[in-house]
């Protein structure tokens, strides 16, 4: 059996990794603040834990309760994949209230971080495959005014990603770790930034536009690279991968 947690399954592109991901041989932890009963209906291999990740006292709590339904003596290989993320404040930075900046880097960065830790050290005894995806933007190095906040917290969370690699690149059985970019993808998060108010995110036309001329990929297509990624033999430590080159 395969073990996966994804973050962010509620919708969007955690959403359609879940879906892929579904077969006799998975089980999937899926964790986010609203239960996706679609999914739940589709798979008796699937547990739902609707969580908050703003609850970084919590994370740990919710990753052991998540590590006792696994069974060791039938896991094959056991994958952490960080895709929950939000785009808001999407604003100047002056303008954007304490809670939001939080709220932010907590979902976007500080949760991944947290989990990623506390996946490597629950699994440390486990001798099976061990891989962390986590889901990153082009935002981390196409700086929009507005998005200084996403902008960060993927930037970060890249940073953390080849840190992490270089750590895992000096033990002795490894845990696959990557930072993929989906490039741009039709989902909710896409709408939240077009559908700003222009006079104070003047970037909202640009993802009007990309939206109107087709330029967005759908879910379940970038879904399917992301897993292809995730199964990959010669999975690299610590890169940064732009699914937009390797989708050319
Ligand atoms: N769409 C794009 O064009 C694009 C481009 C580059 C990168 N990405 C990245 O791709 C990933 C998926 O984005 P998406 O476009 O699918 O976004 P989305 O449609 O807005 O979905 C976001 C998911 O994250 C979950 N989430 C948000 N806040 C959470 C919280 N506090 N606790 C738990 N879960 C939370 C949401 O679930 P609940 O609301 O139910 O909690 C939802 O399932 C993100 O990492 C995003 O940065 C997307």
């Amino acid at each position: 059996m395969k073990y996966f947690i994804i973050t962010g399954t509620s919708r969007g592109l955690g959403e359609a990794i879940a879906e892929r991901l579904i077969s006799p041989d998975h089980y999937l932890f899926c964790i986010s603040r609203e239960r996706n009963n679609r999914l739940l209906g589709k798979s008796s291999n699937i547990a739902y834990f609707e969580f908050d990740l703003n609850d970084m006292d919590q994370i740990e709590t919710l990753m052991n309760d998540i590590f006792i339904s696994i069974d060791r003596s039938i896991a094959e290989g056991i994958y952490l994949i960080n895709n929950a993320a939000m785009i808001s404040p999407v604003t100047f930075i002056q303008s954007a209230q304490v809670q939001g900046i939080t709220r932010n880097l907590n979902v976007n960065l500080l949760a991944p971080i947290i989990l990623t830790s506390v996946f490597m050290r629950l699994t440390n005894e486990i001798p099976v495959d061990r891989r962390i995806v986590n889901i990153s933007s082009g935002s981390a190095k196409n700086l929009l005014p507005g998005m200084s906040l996403y902008s960060a917290a993927k930037a970060g969370l890249d940073v953390f990603t080849q840190c992490v690699g270089l750590e895992q690149n000096q033990a002795q059985v490894p845990v696959g770790i990557i930072s993929i970019w989906p490039g741009m993808v039709d989902t909710d998060l896409q709408a939240e930034a077009r559908n700003q108010d222009k006079t104070t995110f003047p970037s909202a036309e640009i993802f009007g536009m990309v939206k109107d001329k087709g330029m967005l990929t759908t879910p379940e297509e970038t879904a399917q690279h992301i897993i292809e990624y995730l199964f990959k033999q010669d999975f690299e430590h610590g890169a940064v991968v732009d699914l937009y080159d390797y989708s050319k």
